[in-house]
């Protein structure tokens, strides 16, 4: 078997609903072309019968579920959420995040951190060995003294480039913009967010550290590989070698 990308996300997708999703839940709702998948699958569960309730990171995940009949709330509405699926940019060998180059990172981390179990759904082509390596790291800025906030950005070591849409910048579902930040690799992920979070202007940026309680990779051969299950099993091997 050889999958392409878009047969690697619905597999995975699917297979994370399959996992995860029970009857009953409260479920929260990434955004992205393979969190699409994973709403479609919702879908066809409440079609079934499934009881859920759902809340959703970005306008266009709540439209694509209402249109397929899922019950979308408002986060306050919902205590804690039981499980999120979300898709990312990139993802390191320590499950650590980069999201948002579908400009929904704002929402995605306001519901992850109301969520108890935070599932990443990606295909193979977004494993790296350091965040940044790939993709720039999208940072979401209040419009207000944008450039300036650029020039703080860029004091830490990145190009940032104004997000633009049809000639225009884009703007997120907060109003807000966003600047993509080009690192050669982010070496110290942690240090990075503690300096991004004190700039003035910065809204939130798209790390997702120590956020994923499971992530989910499709590979190219039909097959899904669950990191956390490796991580457990990597960590019991070296316990056996000890004892
Ligand atoms: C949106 C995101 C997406 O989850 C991320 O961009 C992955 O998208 P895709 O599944 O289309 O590759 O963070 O803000």
């Amino acid at each position: 078997m050889d999958l392409d990308a878009n047969a690697m996300k619905k597999l995975v997708a699917e297979e994370a609903v399959n996992r995860y999703v029970k009857d009953g839940m409260t479920v929260g709702l990434g955004t992205g072309s393979t969190a699409k998948f994973m709403i479609e699958r919702i879908g066809q569960l409440v079609a079934e019968g499934y009881d859920l309730t759902c809340t959703a990171t970005s306008v266009q995940s709540e439209e694509l579920a209402k249109s397929l009949g899922v019950k979308v709330v408002d986060l306050d509405e919902v205590g804690t959420l039981d499980i999120t699926i979300d898709g990312a940019d990139e993802v390191d060998p320590g499950m650590q995040l980069i999201k948002g180059l579908g400009g929904a990172l704002l929402r995605e981390k306001i519901v992850a951190a109301a969520t108890e179990k935070e599932i990443i759904v990606a295909d193979q082509s977004k494993l790296v060995d350091k965040l940044g390596m790939r993709t720039p790291l999208p940072v979401e800025v209040l419009r207000f003294g944008h450039k300036h906030t650029k020039f703080a950005l860029e004091q830490q070591g990145c190009k940032a480039e104004l997000r633009m849409k049809n000639g225009e910048p884009f703007v997120t579902d907060g109003g807000n913009y966003i600047y993509d930040c080009k690192f050669e690799a982010i070496e110290k992920p942690f240090f990075l967010e503690s300096r991004l979070d004190v700039i003035p202007g910065v809204v939130e940026n798209g790390l997702f550290l120590n956020t994923a309680y499971d992530v989910l990779i499709a590979k190219s051969d039909g097959t899904v590989e669950s990191m956390s299950d490796a991580l457990i099993k990597k960590r019991s091997d070296v316990l056996n070698v000890i004892n």
